[in-house]
């Protein structure tokens, strides 16, 4: 089919223009290509015998689903021997997984989360996956954890994929971001979104509602006037959508603007937040950024917080740019 631009050509096409590597282009390609594997094990269900718990636990002391661990597995094996990693953190392992003797060493580190949103797995909603890429320090050849420990501006690439009614692909490398959706009759990841623009203001907005009793009194007073819709000071109705999947909130808001916010509150002040900085939130602040939304603790830009542990949690408000800053104002004057 003419004028399509598969997943590949888009890259080799960034590469002429400077914009990436060979190594990193490579290394996008193995990620996409881990990813479209998730696919196909997601879209078996119940026929692939991939549901369910998996019977052990992550570093986080959440229980494992099977198809996190799988996820996980298929994710680590693609990227052993490709020779473009220096070293790979997962919010499946405790430390860094370090790249096999046998095969040689990159410049980059690559971090994710290999299958978000996983309470949705046995239900059959959408679940996906989320990756950042950074460079490894100079002169280190075993990246420990203090070496991935760079803050979100430092990000050289960052992406997410939905396993939905279609497996979508969004990615950055810093010049805008751009969906690619999978072909599943050649395999390819092929462009459908070229620099994706979030509207700038919203009347939506995603918030695990269920948690207002342990919220604090900004968050709440900043939720109940977006309820009080246009009899509030708002002056117009906001409707509300949570997926409980980071990447279909996310997907929503890239599609058609919206706020997503996970603060801090009561239940989960002790862990800093709900959400990981390293493997949630720093690439989804990255590609919505460059999408022209904005991404926040709340009180400071994302991509600016300086990462003190791997498996950090933050709070998180991200989406169209003006509503960010009214939820930040809300912060500010309490
Ligand atoms: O951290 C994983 C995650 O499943 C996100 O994908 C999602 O946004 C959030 O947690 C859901 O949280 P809750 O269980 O409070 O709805």
């Amino acid at each position: 089919m003419p004028n399509r631009t598969p997943l590949t050509r888009f890259l080799i096409e960034a590469e002429r223009a400077g914009q990436i590597t060979p190594e990193l282009r490579l290394l996008i390609e193995v990620v996409a290509r881990a990813c479209k594997s998730i696919a196909n094990e997601v879209r078996k269900g119940a026929l692939g015998g991939v549901l369910g718990d998996a019977g052990t636990g992550n570093v986080q002391g959440e229980a494992q689903k099977k198809l996190d661990v799988l996820s996980n597995e298929i994710l680590l094996e693609a990227n052993a021997w490709g020779g473009h990693l220096a070293g790979i953190a997962s919010e499946e392992l405790d430390e860094p997984h370090a790249i096999p003797d046998a095969y040689p060493k990159g410049n980059f580190l690559l971090l994710f989360d290999p299958l978000d949103g996983s309470s949705n797995i046995d239900v059959n909603v959408s679940v996906g996956t989320i990756f950042s890429v950074l460079r490894c320090p100079d002169g280190v050849a075993r990246p420990e954890a203090r070496h991935f420990l760079q803050p979100g501006t430092a990000q050289v690439a960052a992406g997410y994929t939905v396993y939905g009614p279609s497996t979508v692909l969004v990615l950055t490398v810093g010049h805008g971001t751009h969906c690619f959706t999978l072909d599943r009759d050649t395999g390819s990841f092929i462009l459908t979104r070229r620099d994706i623009r979030i509207p700038e203001d919203t009347a939506e907005y995603a918030i695990n509602a269920s948690n207002a009793r342990h919220w604090d009194a900004p968050v709440r007073a900043y939720v109940e006037e977006l309820q009080a819709g246009r009899t509030g000071p708002r002056g117009h109705d906001f409707n509300m959508r949570w997926v409980a999947s980071m990447v279909a909130d996310v997907h929503r808001i890239m599609t058609r603007g919206g706020i997503f916010l996970y603060p801090v509150d009561a239940k989960c002040r002790a862990q800093g937040g709900r959400l990981r900085l390293m493997y949630e939130a720093n690439p989804m602040a990255f590609l919505v950024e460059q999408a022209g939304g904005a991404a926040s603790t709340g009180t400071q830009r994302l991509l600016d917080v300086q990462p003190t542990g791997l498996h950090q949690r933050v709070p998180v408000a991200l989406g169209s740019k003006n509503e960010v800053a009214a939820y930040e104002r809300h912060l500010r004057e309490a």
